[in-house]
């Protein structure tokens, strides 16, 4: 990485529908530049939440008026409570009344709710117009910016409508992180993690090392992580966007994570990130149940989990390991959107950097595992 230019680019390649990745610090101060080429209309609607509106949109706002291009701002409620039919539905009719053509691009500024809720408002409005991902959580800038999943939630379950839809562009402000609670980076971490597990061992190896430097957002190991996250997570969705094969892989630790989710009811007791890392670590003790992975490796990275600061037991968000609590979580699995003919799907560890999809997990096996019997 250069010192005088510490923006990184990498491309996702989806022929016309590709996109650039830019990750490095005070890329919202340079959005109006990043984002110009791209208009067809100098007119963009900004989508954030209160939180978000407060550290980053004054910045954004200026950048794109230092270009010419006029904006609106749609400030949401921050907060999971945000992503529904209702909210969705306001939003809607609030960017319509911002005067919209096809050519206006909407920019999604903030954490995962504010990228998925405004790229399924993306993917609908006028049937379709550009849109722009700014995330500003570390798990935004490493999963739900990336790759055009798009989804709100209902009461039957969480993202269970929405549109594949990629952005035009990702802008990846690594500075904007300084901005979040220590536990919002941690969750997010998670999700880095999960890069090393499914794919690349070395780079389990280099987070070992580094991750810690990584949760500090210390400027080069934290561009370095989320660049490979992203590089990863671009390669897997150029090669299956709608998730019928390796896509697959990136729900590693999310069919228990849900499960946690909707079982302490989706809110602060347990951050998505938090979730998805709890997710991973049951998926490797159940692979070692299964004598499909090692007790070594899902040692390494209990260790590393801990050392994160990031839940590694139930009993540490407040579940028992009973029979009671077990046959909650599956009823929460059989909910999950891979479920086929009634089959709980779970993507399972060989091995730290080796992940597979398993079909028809053994429900009987799984519901002993979760009980601890
Ligand atoms: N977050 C998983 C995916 O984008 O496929």
């Amino acid at each position: 990485m250069s010192e005088t230019n510490p923006t990184e680019t990498l491309r996702v390649e989806l022929g016309n529908r590709g996109y650039d990745i830019l990750v490095g610090p005070g890329l919202i101060g340079r959005a109006g530049a990043a984002i110009l080429p791209l208009l067809r209309r100098r007119q963009a609607v900004i989508v954030t939440d209160e939180n978000v509106a407060r550290h980053h949109l004054a910045a954004l706002r200026e950048s794109l008026a230092e270009h010419g291009i006029g904006t609106h701002t749609i400030v949401l409620p921050p907060g999971e409570g945000t992503k529904d039919f209702a909210h969705f539905g306001r939003l809607i009719d609030d960017i319509l009344a911002c005067g919209i053509e096809r050519g206006t691009m909407l920019v999604a500024l903030g954490g995962g709710v504010v990228g998925d809720i405004t790229g399924f408002a993306a993917a609908s409005v006028l049937r379709g117009i550009d849109f722009v991902q700014i995330p500003t959580t570390l798990l935004a800038q490493v999963d739900s910016s990336v790759g055009g999943k798009t989804a709100i939630n209902t009461p039957a379950g969480k993202n269970l409508v929405g549109a594949f839809y990629q952005p035009r562009l990702v802008l990846a402000d690594t500075g904007s992180l300084a901005t979040l609670p220590r536990r919002e980076t941690r969750a997010g971490y998670g999700e880095i993690v999960k890069y090393g597990l499914i794919r690349d061992a070395d780079f389990f190896d280099w987070l070992e090392a580094e991750g810690r430097n990584v949760c500090d957002l210390e400027p080069a190991a934290l561009t370095r992580a989320v660049m490979v996250s992203c590089r990863m997570k671009a390669a897997i969705v150029a090669a299956d966007e709608r998730e019928t094969g390796d896509r697959a892989l990136l729900n590693f630790g999310h069919t228990f994570g849900h499960a946690l989710e909707a079982e302490t009811g989706f809110g602060d007791r347990l951050l998505h990130g938090e979730a998805v890392a709890l997710g991973m670590m049951l998926a490797f003790d159940f692979a070692v149940r299964l004598g499909l992975a090692s007790g070594q490796d899902a040692h390494r990275l209990r260790h590393h989990l801990v050392d994160a600061g990031l839940p590694t037991t139930l009993a540490e968000i407040g579940l028992a390991e009973d029979a009671e609590t077990a046959g909650r979580l599956l009823m929460h699995m059989r909910k999950d959107k891979k479920v086929r003919d009634g089959a709980i799907t779970l993507i399972l560890p060989r091995r730290i950097g080796d992940c597979f999809e398993m079909r028809d997990a053994p429900v009987d096996e799984l519901r002993a595992f979760l009980a601890a019997t």
